[in-house]
């Protein structure tokens, strides 16, 4: 299948592409769908074929006219992963995609395949723990300096006033998670590319925007259209979609993906071809359940409003109208999510107490899955965050975070009812 219908030059859309862009069934006996290619390695023609090979893979040289890059070993590409990231930059409207062993090896892969020992990273803040972690202790080992500003609204000028104090011209990437895990909180991705860009033309070095879109995409939000560089996910979230694997993604234009796909060579960052088999799998349906999903949260969520022992929730579809947080979500997002926190009276012994009564909800980390979960983020995902930051970042013993799937909505009402009544 082609990317365009051959009546006109009008893309198909990316729910379409999943079932059948980027894949001959003639090279696979005319299957309708890819087998799986569980093989470590590929028989070359000629030494000649397999010498040119290496050429383009090692960037020794430049494509010929319509010559395609050759299949040589699954540490550097295998047809399931290939598939897979066609259709992924074509969701996320890109050119190239790159599959990862998880989404913590997309984002250090990304990151150590631009760094520079000196080099400094203004990252928002809350981002997933294990990121706070690489950025806050690994690269410092490395010598690469970490600063994070608040997400939201006042973000792009606190990270431009931190250039400024830093100096601009060691400035190497702006990472942005929006919206932040566990707080919801959307940052503008426009106005942080658009400071990258900036920032690039004034020192004659590239700044790079990079945006952890796990929460959002690709569904309901595509950094790259807003002018991100990279786009980068968690796999083993919304597009796995049933948790059963781990993996990520990396999107981007084709200069800056060459980069990160030698790093992923190299460091061995790969995912593998049955878990590419399994992401296509999963890429055909990630439409319908996200829109299940964000409808069940939707629903949650204002529930979750009106119930008296209940401080706070951050949910999208709660924001005030006219607030600066709905503007930033009505101008990147299609759609809420379904990644829910609230703050129940009387802290960690009252969230705990609400956590161990539910039925429906898994008591588990992660997110994304077709199964609803409940977690305590300052006890278990964000706890290798310092405490302070993570008190600053609204992560409260009073916090639970919880993902919705797509089970009937009224047993996960009866479930969430059942659960806070713990509290009254
Ligand atoms: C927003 C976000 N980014 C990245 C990650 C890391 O992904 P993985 O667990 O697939 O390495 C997570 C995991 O929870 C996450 O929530």
């Amino acid at each position: 299948m082609k990317r365009f219908h051959s009546s006109g030059d009008r893309e198909f859309n990316p729910e379409t592409l999943a079932l059948g862009f980027g894949y001959d069934p003639k090279l696979s006996e005319e299957a309708v769908k890819p087998p799986v290619f569980l093989t470590s390695t590929f028989q070359f023609d000629s030494a000649e074929h397999g010498r040119r090979f290496f050429e383009l893979a090692y960037g020794l040289r430049k494509p010929e006219d319509g010559e395609k890059a050759g299949l040589i070993y699954s540490r550097l590409a295998n047809p399931n992963l290939e598939i897979f990231e066609r259709r992924i930059a074509a969701w996320d409207r890109t050119e190239v995609g790159a599959t990862f062993a998880s989404g913590m090896a997309a984002i250090s892969t990304s990151l150590l395949a631009v760094l520079h020992p000196g080099d400094v990273v203004i990252s928002t803040a809350p981002v997933y723990g294990g990121t706070h972690f690489l950025l806050s202790t690994t690269l410092a080992r490395l010598g690469i300096e970490s600063r994070f500003v608040a997400a939201g609204g006042t973000a792009p000028a606190e990270m431009a006033r931190l250039a400024a104090e830093l100096g601009a011209e060691r400035v190497a990437v702006l990472f942005v998670e929006t919206p932040a895990n566990p707080s919801n909180v959307h940052t503008d991705i426009k106005a942080v590319s658009r400071l990258a860009r900036e920032l690039s033309a004034a020192h004659g070095r590239q700044v790079l925007t990079m945006v952890d879109n796990t929460l959002m995409g690709p569904l309901f939000q595509r950094p790259a259209q807003h002018g991100a560089d990279v786009v980068l996910y968690s796999a083993t979230k919304f597009i796995g979609g049933h948790s059963d694997l781990i993996a990520g993604v990396a999107t981007g234009g084709r200069e800056i993906m060459h980069r990160l796909l030698e790093a992923r060579t190299i460091l061995g960052t790969v995912s593998n071809p049955f878990n590419g088999w399994l992401l296509l799998r999963s890429l055909e349906t990630v439409s319908i359940r996200m829109r299940r999903q964000a409808k069940n949260a939707r629903a949650l969520a204002q529930k979750l409003s009106e119930h008296p022992a209940v401080k706070r929730v951050l949910y999208p579809s709660l924001l005030e109208p006219g607030s600066e947080q709905h503007e930033i979500y009505e101008r990147q997002c299609t759609g809420p999510g379904s990644l829910i926190s609230f703050e129940v009276e009387g802290g960690q012994a009252a969230a705990y107490e609400v956590l161990d009564r539910f039925e429906v909800f898994r008591l588990a980390v992660s997110l994304g899955g077709t199964e609803s979960l409940v977690e305590h983020p300052m006890t278990m995902t964000h706890s290798d965050v310092e405490s302070e930051q993570n008190t600053a970042n609204g992560v409260t013993p009073g916090l639970i975070r919880m993902s919705v799937g797509i089970e009937h909505l009224s047993d996960l009402r009866r479930d969430l009812a059942h659960a806070l009544g713990a509290l009254v």
